[in-house]
């Protein structure tokens, strides 16, 4: 599962979109966190794409990632600005990969 203190155990070591990634970084098989309201371990993401499909405001938009050993798409949380915090994401997820922190 994600790590949730990511922030705190992880460096920031790019942007993408408007959005922080999170290190290490080591393209193509190792990709960090993207996002960090929404954060989307690109490590762990198989793409089932629950939460592409589930989330009320679309903050989820398909990346392609080939060559990653998990899947060669990832959910980006590329309007992270506009999560309303319902949690579904979250709670749909099958393998963890989200993070929201609705603080
Ligand atoms: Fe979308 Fe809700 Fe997840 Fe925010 S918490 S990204 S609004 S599904
Ligand atoms: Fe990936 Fe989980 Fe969404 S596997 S596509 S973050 S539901
Ligand atoms: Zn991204």
């Amino acid at each position: 599962a994600i790590d949730p203190q990511f922030h705190e155990n992880r460096d920031q070591v790019d942007e993408h979109e408007g959005h922080s990634v999170w290190g290490p970084v080591d393209e193509p098989e190792e990709l960090g966190i993207h996002g960090t309201h929404v954060a989307v371990d690109f490590d762990i993401c198989l793409a089932d794409g629950a939460c592409v499909e589930d989330c009320p405001v679309d903050v989820f938009e398909w990346i392609d990632t080939p060559g990653h050993p998990e899947s060669e798409e990832k959910a980006d949380p590329a309007n992270e600005a506009q999560c309303i915090d319902c949690m579904l994401c979250v709670d749909v997820c099958p393998v963890d990969a989200i993070d929201v922190d609705a603080g």
